[in-house]
């Protein structure tokens, strides 16, 4: 039916399935309820590949495109959406600025360590006081006299893997003046002196992929290390986001899939008033709507994919594609939780059953990388045009 899966493509996703069964499915509880970042697993991925799927070989990736990363990225959210973000934010937000906007010294120094495993990537654009009104941001970086350093002052908040990241693509404010067209973007090392880290958040759900604060006081970035031109950071920011918001609708396939999976094997086997619980009704309607919406996701994210495969060619925006497919699979994920939950009953309640783990991994997909009032604000402008 879909054409556009070779065998190529099903590899990668029997790849990934593999890997997620054997290696993350055993450590997926522990680390939630503990909340260490699983490391060793993030590694193990970065050298099968996972960490770089669209990244070109000549950079230490896979050299593939955007559906064999979505079928990768499903299947590991899948069993642990904490695995999920820190791949996505690897891939899409921290590898795809650099491909797309970063010089060749960019590509050589920072996208090899982090798309083999060995290092962790972040992107960090949220501010205390600015989430969803991202160009309001007031950490600023002001070049130095001799023209060689950025010195970059100020606090970012909600980084994920911030706690464990080597590198950061981050963006501040190098002319306020011009508001979010006075943006500029960075590349900043996290071992140089001036950058320090708050506490981690203790977080509802994806437990394990660590979040925190950012400080920066008198960092000095080499000029070198700018992502693009002075003033292009909040176009970046933003095209980057586009491809990242495919990656979110992936993960929250990958978590309503198990949710919706884990109920129809439920109501096969639990029984009420003499009858399969799956003989119900009110239970069928359940498990037609959670399959319907879980398809027609998918069906959105396959969308979203292509016109960002066709954009390398057209230099096309498919920002619509990606607002979309990524506001219906986060709901879709919250609602089919919510009612595989229900299905369960106490067991869903339950710590013994990763179903409430499902739901509340799922919320967090309806806010980051844009709330779901934020994407139906870009798909409605980007039909009428208005503001
Ligand atoms: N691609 C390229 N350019 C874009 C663009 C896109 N997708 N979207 C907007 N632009 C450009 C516009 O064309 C405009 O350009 P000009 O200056 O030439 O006119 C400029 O950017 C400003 O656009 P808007 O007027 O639309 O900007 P706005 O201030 O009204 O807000 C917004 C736009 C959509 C609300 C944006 O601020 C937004 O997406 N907010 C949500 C931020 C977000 O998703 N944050 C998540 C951070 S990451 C994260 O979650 C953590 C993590 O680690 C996973």
């Amino acid at each position: 039916m879909f054409d556009f899966i070779t065998e190529e493509h099903r590899m990668i996703q029997q790849a990934a399935r593999d890997f997620a069964r054997k290696e993350i499915a055993p450590i997926a509880a522990h680390h939630d309820e503990t909340g260490e970042f699983p490391i060793d697993t993030i590694r193990k991925m970065g050298e099968l590949g996972f960490m770089g799927i669209e990244v070109p070989e000549e950079y230490g990736g896979v050299g593939m495109d955007t559906i064999a990363y979505v079928l990768a990225l499903i299947e590991i959210s899948k069993v642990d959406a904490s695995h999920g973000t820190i791949m996505s934010v690897n891939n899409s937000l921290f590898a795809n600025g650099i491909i797309k906007y970063g010089s060749e010294h960019l590509k050589q120094t920072y996208l090899v360590p982090v798309v083999t495993g060995e290092a962790i990537g972040a992107y960090s654009l949220t501010e205390p006081m600015s989430g969803s009104d991202a160009g309001n941001m007031k950490t600023r970086a002001v070049l130095n006299d001799a023209g060689t350093h950025y010195v970059i002052n100020g606090v970012k908040s909600w980084v994920t893997s911030a706690p464990y990241a080597d590198y950061i693509v981050l963006f501040a404010m190098t002319d306020p003046e011009k508001k979010h067209r006075g943006v500029s973007a960075f590349l900043i090392e996290t071992d140089e002196p001036g950058f320090s880290r708050g506490k981690t958040e203790p977080k509802l759900g994806i437990r394990a992929s660590a979040t925190s604060e950012i400080h920066f006081d008198n960092y000095e970035c080499p000029v070198e290390n700018r992502l693009g031109e002075e003033g292009q950071g909040f176009k970046i920011a933003m095209s980057v986001l586009d491809a990242g918001r495919i990656g979110i609708a992936s993960q929250a396939l990958g978590i309503a899939e198990a949710a919706m999976e884990a109920s129809i094997a439920y109501s096969k086997e639990r029984e009420a008033f003499g009858k399969k619980i799956g003989q119900f009704q009110m239970i069928q309607q359940k498990l037609a709507d959670m399959k319907t919406r879980v398809e027609a996701s998918r069906l959105l994210i396959y969308q979203a994919a292509l016109a960002k495969m066709a954009s390398r060619e057209t230099g096309a925006r498919y920002t619509m594609e990606s607002s979309m497919a990524k506001l219906f699979a986060s709901e879709t994920a919250m609602w089919v939780t919510t009612q595989a939950v229900q299905i369960h009953g106490g067991m869903g309640y339950s710590k013994e059953l990763p179903l409430e783990r499902y739901f509340r991994d799922a919320k967090i997909t309806e806010i980051y990388e844009g709330t779901s009032e934020i994407q139906r604000m870009v798909i409605a402008r980007g039909l009428t045009g208005l503001h």
